[in-house]
């Protein structure tokens, strides 16, 4: 049996992205992001407009996509209520965001530069997409989202993740961090609480039912 709910959350399951952009600057941003789907060299961002990551999108055209394993929900977790941006929406304001000009220093990860784009890479991520920007257009009727299509350039994968001898990603050996319904999986299991989950109310099991 079914039953018909409204649900208030259709986030079903899709790997973090820690995306790397330059600020007007020249100094790094990073923001987690799990609206993220890839298509042979290409992949489909969608990022809120107001968002410091979506103005960088824009304006630089480039990015590298760090994907963190599981093991990396905590720093993930440090950046989920911070912006690079110091204007902050009322949304914002009211789920506890805060302006953060290093996000790096505030998740404890390791900046380093990547070779063809003008984008941070995160060492401690064991895959790191170099990405240019081809398009950047509005999403959906009535969303505040931007879909950015970028296409991966260039691909840094840790050596304990290749297939010997391929260019293949083992895929028993990638465990990607998972957003499912704002809380954090990795390997079929939750691995750590989530402050967007908290920001955003989101029922536990253990306290829903
Ligand atoms: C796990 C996780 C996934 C997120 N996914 C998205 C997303 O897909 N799109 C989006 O616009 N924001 C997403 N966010 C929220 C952004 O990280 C948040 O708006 C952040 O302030 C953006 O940073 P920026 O303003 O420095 O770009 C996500 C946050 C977390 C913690």
């Amino acid at each position: 049996m079914h039953n018909v709910v409204d649900l208030k959350v259709l986030y079903f399951g899709t790997p973090v992205v820690l995306i790397g952009t330059r600020n007007l600057n020249g100094t790094a941003n990073l923001a987690p992001m799990s609206s993220a789907w890839w298509l042979g060299d290409q992949c489909m961002l969608g990022m809120n407009t107001a968002s410091q990551t979506t103005q960088n999108l824009v304006r630089e055209r480039a990015c590298v996509l760090n994907l963190p394993s599981s093991a990396l929900a905590a720093a993930v977790d440090r950046l989920a209520l911070l912006s690079g941006s110091p204007v902050m929406t009322p949304h914002k304001i009211e789920k506890g965001y805060r302006y953060e000009p290093d996000k790096f220093a505030a998740a404890g990860l390791t900046q380093l530069p990547a070779d063809l784009v003008a984008a941070p890479r995160v060492a401690e991520c064991p895959i790191q997409l170099e990405c240019e920007v081809l398009a950047s257009e509005p999403f959906g009727i009535g969303t505040d989202a931007v879909a950015h299509t970028v296409r991966v350039l260039r691909a840094h994968v840790a050596d304990e993740l290749i297939i010997p001898g391929t260019a293949h990603v083992d895929p028993v050996g990638w465990d990607p961090l998972i957003m499912k319904f704002c809380e954090f999986f990795g390997d079929g299991t939750q691995v750590h609480p989530s402050r967007l989950a908290t920001a955003w109310q989101i029922p536990s099991p253990a306290t829903s039912h």
